[in-house]
């Protein structure tokens, strides 16, 4: 078949990472997150132990780093200069730091030449939040998903609530809507929906039905269609 780039955008918890892991099975295309890219520097730069005023030594930071994204048995797996790091860059302390260092104008322009790099050969699903606009601006198909605050807040809990007991449905709501904010608000590269990409309401869909639905917009777009 045709390769073609998909981009999937949209806020915390609307079933990007899932979806595009699907979708990329489905059609034999490599998976790329974009989110465990800022998330693997976001863990570089606290091990260094920098403080938020540290910019330029963030930057440099980022320059040096070797990010590898390898695809295994149960998901992507995350390397940082040989180190494998993909179980802590999900921590909370991370994701409670990651939308100030994604804000950073020059460590977007690192990760995004990378991101370019990725999919230069096509035949690539990335997620993110600013793939359709900034990444991929000419990927053949363009997703924006989302879903109402509360359900994406309870599809969260229910991901985390054995490994993480101490953290509440109402503190997950809170932080996953100022993660929004700050991502919407933005100057860099905010998220937003693409003039060309199709917008999925995940709220009262399951997860096959949103796949099915992207490999429809792929066949239209391998058929000639929109
Ligand atoms: O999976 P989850 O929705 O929690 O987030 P993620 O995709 O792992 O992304 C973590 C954070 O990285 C986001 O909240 C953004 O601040 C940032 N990010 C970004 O700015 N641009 C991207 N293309 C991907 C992620
Ligand atoms: O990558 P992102 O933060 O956008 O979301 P995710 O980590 O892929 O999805 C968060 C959770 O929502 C996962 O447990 C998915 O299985 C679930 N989900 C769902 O229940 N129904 C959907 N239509 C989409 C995602």
């Amino acid at each position: 078949m045709e390769k073609f780039n998909i981009a999937i955008d949209g806020p915390a918890g609307a079933g990007k990472s899932t979806i595009a892991r699907l979708v990329a099975g489905a059609l034999d295309f490599v998976y790329v997150d974009t989110g465990a890219m800022y998330r693997a520097v976001t863990w570089k730069i606290n091990s260094a132990g920098l403080s938020p005023e540290q910019t330029s030594e963030m930057i440099a930071l980022t320059e040096r780093m070797n990010i590898r994204l390898v695809p295994g048995e149960n998901g992507q797996m995350v390397y940082v200069d040989g180190e494998d790091v993909t179980g802590v860059i999900r921590t909370a302390d991370i994701t409670g730091n990651v939308s100030r260092v994604a804000s950073i104008a020059d460590i977007r322009r690192i990760l995004t030449v990378k991101q370019k790099e990725m999919a230069a050969s096509r035949g690539v699903v990335m997620d993110g939040r600013d793939i359709g606009t900034h990444v991929l601006p000419d990927a053949e198909v363009k997703i924006f998903l989302t879903a109402s605050v509360q359900i994406r807040a309870e599809r969260r809990y229910k991901e985390i609530r054995d490994s993480q007991p101490e953290i509440t449905l109402e503190r997950l709501e809170r932080d996953i809507a100022e993660r929004d904010r700050m991502d919407e608000q933005r100057e860099a590269a905010p998220l937003m929906q693409a003039p060309d990409a199709v917008l999925l309401d995940t709220t009262e869909l399951t997860v096959p039905e949103v796949v099915e639905r992207i490999l429809e917009l792929c066949k239209s777009h391998v058929g000639g269609g929109t």
